[in-house]
């Protein structure tokens, strides 16, 4: 399967979930490629500071060009995980394109949801001709021990595209990931962000099965 991991504003978590997301599928057995599509280059960096990692390869593929050169890639592959950029219209819209899936991780504040509306548009133009295509929005860096505001709730709602019970907190442990080229299973194996972010696995695998 092929997911993209989309959102059009930057910060949101989108290098962070990859990442995670790759390595867990990794770990359970399957053969991930990581695609870097951000010109940024934040998941190559990553995998730089790991010393390249040959259980989760990372390349970078940074132009409109996925959707026509990512299925002979993805043919070695059970899983390709995409990082996608910021901004970068033409891009998100290959990326989608290329996709069987798009995970779209959304900070829990109604500025923050309704800074998808374009994205959510190019996914739905894209799926007039890609019946298949399957959609979730993941809560990322939700403040632990608060509850999701109706308001952010009621914001998500309007775009019709589900909206996984799983979140991702804010945690320390997925923030030194980034610089340290780890994983949150290798700096903090028995804590709640290992949990989190299986449990994310876990509910993608089920509800996009
Ligand atoms: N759940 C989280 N908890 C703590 N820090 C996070 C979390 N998700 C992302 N971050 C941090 O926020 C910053 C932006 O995340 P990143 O994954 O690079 O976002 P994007 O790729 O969407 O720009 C990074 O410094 C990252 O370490
Ligand atoms: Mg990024």
């Amino acid at each position: 399967m092929i997911i993209a991991v989309l959102n059009q504003k930057g910060g949101v978590g989108k290098t962070t979930i990859t990442l995670h997301l790759a390595y867990g599928l990794s770990k359970r057995g399957e053969k991930v490629l990581v695609v870097d599509a951000d010109p940024q280059g934040s998941a190559r960096d990553w995998a730089a500071a790991r010393r390249n990692d040959p259980r989760l390869p990372v390349v970078g593929l940074d132009r409109p060009v996925l959707h026509r050169d990512l299925p002979a890639l993805a043919a070695d592959y059970d899983q390709v995980v995409i990082d996608g950029p910021p901004r970068a219209t033409e891009i998100v819209r290959s990326a989608i394109l290329a996709a069987d899936g798009i995970l779209i991780p959304v900070q829990p504040s109604p500025y923050d949801v309704w800074a998808c509306a374009q994205l959510i548009t190019l996914i739905k133009e894209a799926s007039v001709f890609k019946e298949t295509l399957k959609t979730a929005f993941l809560l990322n860096r939700k403040i632990v021990n608060t509850v999701i505001a109706t308001a952010v709730r009621e914001a998500l709602a309007t775009y019709q595209i589900p909206v996984l019970q799983s979140v991702i907190s804010q945690r320390i442990a997925f923030a030194e990931s980034a610089a340290t080229g780890s994983v949150v299973w290798e700096t903090d194996p028995r804590g709640k962000a290992v949990q989190e972010i299986e449990q994310v696995i876990d509910e993608l695998l089920e509800v996009w099965q």
